[in-house]
């Protein structure tokens, strides 16, 4: 039996407005939005103004309405009303991957508590299937790794540059299109990778990490002179997402990685993100698609609000057996990194030097580096040099 489901809307940005038009367009599902409620009166919008309210408990106090769809930005005003709508036995389908990775455990515990859904296929990879496949179909391998490009906005970036756009252009241009977050700080610091990477990893493994304990590096310091060592080299830029568990060694960190044409990623493109799931049985497995952007968004909003109908939850059985799985930043990695002058690169503790070059105004050393000795440092903010895992 399909449950009839009347949804309370919060949020007509990008993803909202898009949800809208699918809804529309897709006479599959027994599902109407009931109310929308945003948080400015004075915005032009594609649809009436009877649709909307600002005043969120006229979803929240209203009996009527069965499940919350959540695709506001604001992360703290978003924990507010879902963690309300679940306490209040709504059903919630959220894409607010930085409320859900800061909040995890308490939100599982209350939709538990008041026997609801939350489902947020939409938090991570856009319109790829990822968190339902790692809950259901990789319910019985064991999977050693779950890696990838999650982040739309900086794939375009890097991708423009490439094709010779400068940063701030292909900024603007991510922005325009839907991608950006309205704080870009988060995709270009690959804040918004390591949300995402968090819920992949308690899908995948069972464990929830908290974000302080993943190292996030992004792509903002990127000078042109590392783009010609990458290039020279055949080198792709990518900012890749890595969880991955070897016995009961689970290592999780989001960092900018140079990689060669024989890596899956290598043209993955754009707003294109990339997931590979690494199992024991079934061995490695792309998952690709549009990252960003309305409508794969919503279409992955769509499904989760589909699957309500059917009484679909997370089940989470992975994290009944995760006592022995111990994280750690404990890994060697062969790294490039260029700065003005070699000093500058001293910060790296290297294990092991390979390359050493210096030049007038430019130097960079490839070498061994180990991510708990440089995991305290905050990257982003060392403008002056730039560095990238290299291929093994
Ligand atoms: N800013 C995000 C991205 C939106 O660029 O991937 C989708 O989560």
């Amino acid at each position: 039996m399909r449950n009839k489901l009347n949804i309370g809307l919060f949020g007509f940005g990008c993803v909202g407005n898009g949800l809208f038009d699918v809804l529309n367009k897709s006479n599959l599902l027994d599902a109407t939005i009931s109310k929308i409620v945003v948080k400015s009166p004075n915005k032009t919008r594609s649809i009436g103004s009877e649709h909307f309210s600002f005043d969120k408990n006229e979803i929240l106090h209203n009996e009527e309405i069965n499940v919350v769809v959540e695709l506001i930005d604001d992360a703290k005003a978003a924990f507010e009303i879902v963690s309300e709508a679940l306490s209040r036995k709504k059903h919630v389908v959220t894409a607010n991957k930085k409320m859900l990775a800061e909040n995890l455990d308490t939100l599982l515990a209350l939709a538990k508590e008041n026997k609801v859904s939350l489902l947020y296929e939409a938090s991570v990879g856009g319109s790829i299937p990822i968190i339902r496949n790692l809950e259901e179909y990789y319910n019985n391998d064991s999977l050693s790794g779950v890696l990838g490009i999650v982040n739309g906005t900086t794939n375009y970036i890097l991708t423009q540059t490439n094709y010779g756009k400068d940063y701030e252009t292909a900024l603007a241009e991510a922005t325009a299109l839907g991608f950006a977050e309205s704080d870009p700080t988060l995709d270009v610091d690959a804040y918004d990778s390591k949300y995402k990477l968090l819920i992949l990893i308690k899908h995948a493994f069972g464990v929830t990490l908290s974000p302080e304990q993943i190292f996030n590096y992004g792509i903002r310091n990127i000078k042109p002179q590392d783009v010609r060592y990458a290039s020279e080299k055949g080198y792709r830029l990518k900012l890749f997402s890595r969880g991955e568990k070897v016995e009961n060694k689970l290592v999780g960190f989001v960092a900018p990685h140079f990689i060669t044409e024989d890596n899956v990623a290598y043209n993955v493109n754009n707003e294109f993100n990339s997931v590979t799931v690494e199992a024991m049985f079934s061995d490695k497995q792309l998952f690709q698609g549009k990252g960003a952007g309305a409508y794969p968004t919503a279409s992955a909003v769509l499904s989760d609000v589909s699957a309500l109908q059917f009484d679909y939850s997370y089940e989470y059985k992975k994290s009944n057996n995760t006592e022995n799985i111990n994280f750690t930043n404990d890994i060697n990695l062969k790294i490039y990194a260029g700065a003005s002058n070699l000093a500058a690169l001293d910060i790296f503790q290297w294990i092991e030097k390979e390359e050493i070059f210096q030049g007038k105004d430019y130097a960079y050393v490839t070498g061994i580096v180990n991510l708990k000795n440089i995991s305290g440092v905050d990257f982003n903010k060392e403008h002056d040099l730039f560095f990238a895992v290299l291929p093994e």
